[in-house]
């Protein structure tokens, strides 16, 4: 059996999740979010924890189930809740996924009461402000883990994703396009890092988690 067995390829490895989409309150009862279903952060986890990881998911607002038997699952609504969250866990991880469409404002004139219609009186205006780059936060830090990013790009995929790769200065971004990606079953994403630019077929989502985890897995190997 020792001769054949080969443990799963992020046996030993703790990698902390961020999944599904943020919302910023505009007023007690509404807000701004996104149409991430959560879909690829769940098949993230499911595949890091099949290949042996110790998963920690951070989650906003989700369209589909938790993923069952994780290490450690908290919600986070908000981009500056769910930034706190990560900070939190992320001292003693190796990997950081970050997976979630973090918005990136929210509103500054947020209002504590329910805005109320008044007759005659002009519509209400919702001023923004920047949230934080969550992922950007952690790569620059001194103890950063392996960071992996998504870029979700309406046009000019690879050249958006060649870009913010080297911005936020992630060794590991899979790159998609909205339409393909967000709120759908299946995916279609190119893996960009320091070697190469792997293009991967249609499938879904689970089958495109178990590819980027094993390119992770070999990517951590060299390190
Ligand atoms: N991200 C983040 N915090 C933010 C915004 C984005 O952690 N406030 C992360 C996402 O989880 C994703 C990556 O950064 O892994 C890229 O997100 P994306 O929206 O594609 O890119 P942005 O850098 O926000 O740029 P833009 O939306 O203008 O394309
Ligand atoms: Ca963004």
């Amino acid at each position: 059996l020792v001769d054949i067995w080969t443990p799963p390829v992020l046996t030993g490895k703790r990698v902390l999740i961020t999944a599904g989409a943020t919302f910023e309150a505009i007023d007690p009862v509404r807000g701004i979010t996104n149409i991430s279903s959560g879909q690829m952060g769940m098949a993230l986890a499911r595949a890091c924890r099949a290949a042996g990881a110790n998963v920690s998911l951070v989650y906003g607002q989700m369209q589909t189930a938790l993923v069952a038997g994780l290490a450690y699952t908290e919600q986070a609504i908000s981009a500056d809740a769910m930034l706190a969250a990560v900070q939190r866990l992320l001292p003693g991880q190796d990997v950081f996924i970050s997976v979630a469409a973090v918005a990136d404002y929210k509103v500054r004139n947020r209002s504590e009461q329910k805005l109320k219609k008044q007759a005659g009186q002009s519509v209400p205006v919702i001023e923004l402000t920047e949230n934080a780059d969550i992922l950007a936060t952690v790569a620059a830090r001194a103890d950063a883990p392996f960071c992996v990013g998504f870029a979700a790009e309406s046009e000019h995929v690879l050249e958006h994703a060649r870009a913010k790769r080297l911005k936020k200065g992630v060794p590991l971004l899979v790159a998609n396009e909205v339409s393909q990606a967000m709120g759908k079953a299946s995916n279609q994403v190119v893996l960009l890092d320091d070697e190469q630019e792997t293009a991967l077929p249609q499938m879904s989502k689970d089958d495109t988690a178990t590819a980027i985890v094993v390119r992770l897995a070999q990517l951590l190997a060299r390190l």
